[in-house]
Parts: C-alpha cells; structure tokens; sequence
C-alpha cells in the first residue's frame, strides 16, 4: 500500500489559506502556488540518495554530501499542473520536465489524453507527477498509467489538495506510488469538485474564469 505525507509546515498551511481563499487574485495564486511547490519539492526529494565527497574550503577539506546523480524528472499534467513547475524548477535546475495533457470530460469527470510528450531517457528517470487537485483520481491515475505503460518505473504524486476519494482511487490502481498533498480535504461534490477545495485549479492560475 502506498504512503500518504500531509505536510503540516505552518509555510505551507499558511501559503495554502491564502490560496484557498476566493478574494485572492491570479497574480498572487500563482506566485503562491509556485512558493508552495517549492516547500513541498523539499519534502518530496528527501529520500534522494546522496553520495560522500571532500570539498576545500580555504580552511581545510571538508567532508561533504552530494546528490548521487539520481536522474529525475517531473511531469505536471496540464493544464493546472504547469503551476507548479517554476517552484520545482527552481529546487531542482537540472530536473527534466516531461508533459502530459489530459483534462476532465465535465460530464463523465473521466480523463481525456490529448499530449504526451517525454524526455527521451524517462525510463531511466524517477518521476514525481504535479498537479495541484487530486480530486476523483481519475487524471493522475490515468497520467501515472500512461507512464508505466512507457515504461517508468518509479513515480511519486506530488498534489496540493487531495480528496479521500482521489487518495482511495490511487491505492487502489497504483499502490506502489506513494501521494504528498498539503491537505486532505472531506469530500467531493456532485460536480468532482473538492469541498471546501479551492475551486478550479487552472481557472485560478491562468484567469480563465
Ligand atoms: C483538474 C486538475 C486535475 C484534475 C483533477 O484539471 O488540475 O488534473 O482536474 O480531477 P480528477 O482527480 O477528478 O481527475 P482539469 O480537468 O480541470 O483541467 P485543467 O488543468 O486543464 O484545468
Ligand atoms: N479540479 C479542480 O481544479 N478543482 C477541483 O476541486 C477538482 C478538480
């Protein structure tokens, strides 16, 4: 069974009220979003390996830690998971970004593909796919099928918010994909939304609405 991490660092908990809140503006949504992806990116990646090496200081050599070249990629699902991009870009330069285009038919709330697009070593790489809703599961489940069936190996889902029903539905179909969310909500509403949520995660980063 996967983990799930909820991360209750006050930044985050105190970035993620703003965010919520209806009366804050697209500029500000999407520089918190940003901010948020960079403290959770933080957490996500704790588990990197790290390898020894001797670096001199003008003092004296000093024995240090280094990423063990482990190859990375991120891949947010489009559109709202573009939000989250600049925060992991930001902790990670070299991270490779690979891009999958799904959005939610509004009437079955089933995931539509229409891109996919992957650097050409993915299968080597261990990815962390970014989207800020976890809501039915239906998206991330079918992106993190579409990556499997690509031949990715290790993922990790990295969420804003996640509903139980979205957390259930990825134990269910990918239960080897730990889930790290800034909230847990209560529910889903009649329409897939998440309540209390924050609305619509791509009308709100890119003014759509
Ligand atoms: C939103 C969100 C997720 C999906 C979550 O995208 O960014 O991708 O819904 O819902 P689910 O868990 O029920 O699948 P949306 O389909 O609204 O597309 P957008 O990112 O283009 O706005
Ligand atoms: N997608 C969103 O953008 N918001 C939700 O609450 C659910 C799905």
């Amino acid at each position: 069974m996967s983990k799930v991490f909820v991360f209750d660092h006050p930044l985050i908990q105190h970035k993620l009220s703003i965010l919520r809140d209806k009366r804050t503006s697209v500029k500000e949504f999407r520089e918190l979003i940003s901010e948020i992806a960079m403290l959770m990116c933080y957490e996500c990646t704790r588990d990197l390996p790290l390898e020894d090496v001797d670096v001199e200081t003008p003092v004296a050599t000093a024995h240090c830690k280094r990423i063990a070249g482990k190859k990375l990629a991120i891949v947010p699902i489009l559109r709202a998971g573009l939000g989250l991009v600049d925060g992991m870009v930001n902790m990670i330069p070299n991270v490779k970004v690979g891009h999958i285009g799904l959005f939610r038919d509004p009437d079955t709330l089933k995931p539509v593909k229409y891109y996919f697009k992957m650097p050409p070593d993915i299968t080597e790489r261990d990815v962390i796919v970014v989207d800020p809703m976890l809501a039915t599961g239906g998206s991330a489940s079918a992106a993190i099928t579409f990556l499997k069936e690509a031949g990715v190996q290790h993922v990790k889902l990295m969420c804003v918010i996640g509903a139980p029903e979205g957390v259930a539905k990825m134990q269910e179909d990918h239960p080897d994909v730990d889930i790290y969310v800034a909230a847990l909500d209560e529910k889903l509403n009649d329409h897939g939304y998440i309540v209390p949520g924050l609305g619509d995660a791509g009308d709100r980063i890119f003014g759509t609405k």
